[in-house]
């Protein structure tokens, strides 16, 4: 549905020159929500200016279905109001002078394509009931809260039907609850239009609950793509796992696999931990890798456990009790592990516990350079 293959986009001020996309390539299917998640600065806004055709790449080639909107090779660049694009910007850019009927209609107008007046009242209004503003729409737009702005920028990016909608940040101005009912109304909104979304933002719960599919974006790279759960659960990428969630980093070298149960053993300075493999090249004896296991996928007691693997001891050091969780520091030897206990267990100071890691919460990560 939507292609973009090998972008690089390199901006060039007096002060300096800086790359800020190098090398994008990723591909939509038709009606999926597809996020850029990333910190700030490594390109997220640059990509999606780039597939509006507010800026121009060095290199790469768009597509929008079947039509090339950009390509260096081949010379070719659609301007913006030519795309079939919808846009909803990081500051949402409402116009303050006007109601927010001409707001959500001022693309239709202003567009080359010949729409009736009739034509064009139908759209507006079909868009703003998609968002549920019907009755505000003769309202002058300042009069809105900020979460009735925002659904404008929405409406209005919506109100001729764009193949591709592209969303940079649209919630951050927005208080934590708000943003919380907008995450689900966009999501059912992109669902039911079946809209090709691409989203951007450097929150990564957003991105978790939204997307289809997540591509991990760092110093202008994809480093990652995945679904939500391949990219929370099974990182491949040690910067995946880093970025998206907290994590413990356990560095080790393989031991002889044990491919009866699907799982590898890896000597670590915790121990031996029988790691999950998911499918994928084997390991080899004696590879160095690292071991990515979440806080909330151990578990801690006081009492020695049942399991038989992955069975750790180890001196608490520290725990905040957090309402739903306490989240610990726990020491074993020199690393320190964070570790999210039940709320309801007692928890004394420089308790000895013990910890269990799961395998299947055990992920292999390859390479070691964060
Ligand atoms: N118009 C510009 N001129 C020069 N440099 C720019 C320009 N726009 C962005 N940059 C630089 O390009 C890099 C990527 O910027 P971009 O806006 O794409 O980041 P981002 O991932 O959207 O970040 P944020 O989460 O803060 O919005 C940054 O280092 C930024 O300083
Ligand atoms: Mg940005």
């Amino acid at each position: 549905m939507l292609s973009v293959a090998n972008l690089s986009k390199t901006y060039t001020s007096e002060h300096r020159t800086h790359q800020a996309v190098r090398g994008v390539s990723f591909q939509t299917r038709k009606g999926e929500f597809y996020t850029l998640l990333g910190p700030s600065g490594c390109g997220k806004s640059t990509t999606l200016r780039c597939i509006a055709g507010l800026e121009k790449p060095e290199q790469g080639e768009i597509r929008i279905g079947e039509k090339a909107v950009f390509s260096a090779a081949q010379r070719i660049f659609v301007p913006s109001h030519k795309r079939n694009i919808g846009m909803v910007f990081q500051s949402y850019a409402i116009w303050p002078h006007m109601s927010v009927l001409d707001n959500v209609a001022f693309p239709l107008v202003s567009g080359d394509r010949k729409l009736t007046r009739r034509a064009i009242k139908d759209r507006v209004m079909n868009a703003l009931s998609l968002v549920k503003l019907e009755e505000l729409a003769s309202q002058p737009a300042p009069l809105l809260s900020g979460g009735q702005q925002q659904r404008v920028a929405l409406a209005r990016a919506l109100a001729h039907e764009p193949e591709v909608l592209l969303l940079d940040e649209p919630l951050s101005n927005l208080d934590a609850k708000l943003r919380e009912e907008m995450r689900l109304q966009i999501r059912m909104l992109a669902r039911r239009l079946d809209v090709t979304t691409i989203y951007v933002t450097h929150d990564q719960l957003e991105a978790l609950q939204m997307s289809d599919r997540i591509a991990v974006m760092h110093d202008g790279r994809i480093v990652e793509e995945g679904t939500p759960k391949q990219i929370y659960l099974s990182p491949r990428a040690a910067y995946t796992a880093g970025f998206v969630g907290r994590v413990n980093f356990f560095e080790g070298s393989v031991k002889a696999s044990e491919s009866e149960d699907a799982t590898v053993n890896v000597e670590t300075p915790i121990g031996v931990l029988a790691c999950h493999v998911a499918q994928g090249p084997s390991h080899s004896e004696g590879e160095k890798v690292l071991v990515a296991v979440r806080p909330e996928g151990i578990s801690l007691s006081m009492e020695r456990p049942a399991q038989r693997l992955n069975v750790i001891r180890g001196v608490l050091e520290a725990s905040m009790f957090a309402g739903d969780t306490q989240d610990c520091i726990v020491r074993v030897g020199r690393q320190e592990i964070q570790v999210k206990a039940d709320p309801l267990t007692d928890l004394p100071a420089s308790a000895s516990v013990y910890l269990h890691l799961p395998p299947a919460r055990c992920v292999i990560i390859r390479e070691l350079a964060g």
